[in-house]
């Protein structure tokens, strides 16, 4: 088999993130792994960070199972907590942190023995309105299911707009949390990446580390190298043709792109199928032979289509970077109109994983 699109891991740039954004203060951190590890493997990240990491974090039962079955033995929360009262049993059997947002799940919780009870966190809605019980009824919940006292409870919230830090309504929400938990006693998980960055009030007891960890930027307007973060993945495949393409043809589906010159123009073995997103326009860089290169006409399923003209000696079987360490994955995704998120974790399954 021989197409060599890649995405390539960096397992040391998975350990410098996670020391980067670990707060000083003392507080866990805690690797957020979900979506396999946004796109980059969770056991492999999970293994990358090793004993050094306090926590690991999935949004699913699911995806927590397979990494204790990898023999990761770290304490992994989950958090969307039980979908059903099977998953209580499962996370009770292995030692998942089940954080829990409604009363269905306290239902389940509460018809278990304490000594069969996995530990529980409260998610608390503190203005998202996604998840999470208000924050004035927390204190009635710890009337209404005893147990809860019994547990080592941490109250959890999520910013809405931590990406950007001068949004008021990070001190709003942050504020209403603050309140309920320090009227209660409670240890608190609020934090991202972008507020473990930019809110060091909010770091607490634990931080949830996700898009930092990888490399990208968690704020909006500061570059990840600003943060001291390097790219964990970097995304390439290989020159497959070359073509002398003369001015005024057209080139891809819809001619959506004409040669204003006469071009050479090289097509590279990725597409929309392997998760480069489709909404990249004409002009998206590329990395090939050191320099960008501009995509032209549109991403098609297994192919993109690149302008070389006047990049010296490119050949067939050329490496070209999508994104990575030289060509920052935020700036890909300003291109295609979405977010870092969205890239990394869409890269499909039909891109084998390396590690550098
Ligand atoms: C509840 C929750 N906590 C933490 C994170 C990690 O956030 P980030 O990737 O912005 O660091 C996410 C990410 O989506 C999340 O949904």
């Amino acid at each position: 088999m021989s197409r060599s699109t890649r995405a390539i891991i960096d397992p040391d740039a998975l350990r410098t993130n996670y020391r980067q954004l670990k707060p000083a203060n003392g507080a866990g951190a805690i690797a957020v792994i979900k979506a396999d590890a946004y796109g980059h493997g969770a056991v492999f990240v999970a293994r990358a960070l090793g004993a050094e990491c306090d926590c690991f974090a999935v949004a699913i039962c699911e995806e927590a199972v397979p990494l204790r079955a990898a023999g990761i033995v770290h304490p992994v929360l989950i958090l969307e907590g039980p979908h059903d009262a099977e998953d209580c049993n499962i996370a009770a059997r292995e030692n998942f942190i089940l954080m829990v947002h409604n009363r269905y799940q306290l239902n389940w919780l509460s018809k278990l023995s304490d000594t069969k009870r996995p530990r529980v966190w409260l998610k608390v809605d503190t203005g998202m309105h996604r998840l999470g019980f208000a924050p004035d009824e927390i204190a009635t919940l710890f009337e209404e299911y005893q147990w809860l006292k019994r547990t080592e409870c941490v109250l959890a919230s999520h910013f809405a707009c931590a990406d950007e830090p001068q949004d008021d309504f990070n001190t709003h929400q942050f504020a209403r949390f603050n309140e309920v938990a320090e009227t209660l006693g409670l240890p608190i998980c609020m934090a991202n990446s972008a507020a473990t960055l930019t809110q060091p009030m909010s770091q607490g007891m634990w931080c949830r580390l996700g898009i930092g960890l990888y490399g990208a930027s968690p704020v909006n307007g500061v570059s990840a190298e600003e943060y001291g973060l390097v790219a964990a993945m970097q995304l390439k495949a290989q020159v497959i043709a070359l073509h002398n393409v003369a001015r005024g043809e057209s080139v891809g589906y819809g001619r959506d792109w004409v040669a204003p010159r006469d071009s050479v123009i090289a097509t590279v073995g990725i597409g929309y199928a392997d998760g480069y997103p489709r909404h990249c326009p004409s002009g998206t860089p590329v990395i090939i032979r050191g320099q960008r290169a501009p995509l032209v006409g549109r991403v098609s399923m297994d192919m993109i289509t690149i302008d070389v003209t006047g990049i010296e000696g490119v050949a067939l079987q050329d490496d070209v970077e999508l994104w990575g360490a030289r060509l920052p994955v935020d700036e890909v995704a300003g291109w295609a109109g979405t977010i870092s998120y969205e890239l990394i974790s869409r890269v499909s399954s039909r891109v084998p994983r390396d590690s550098r």
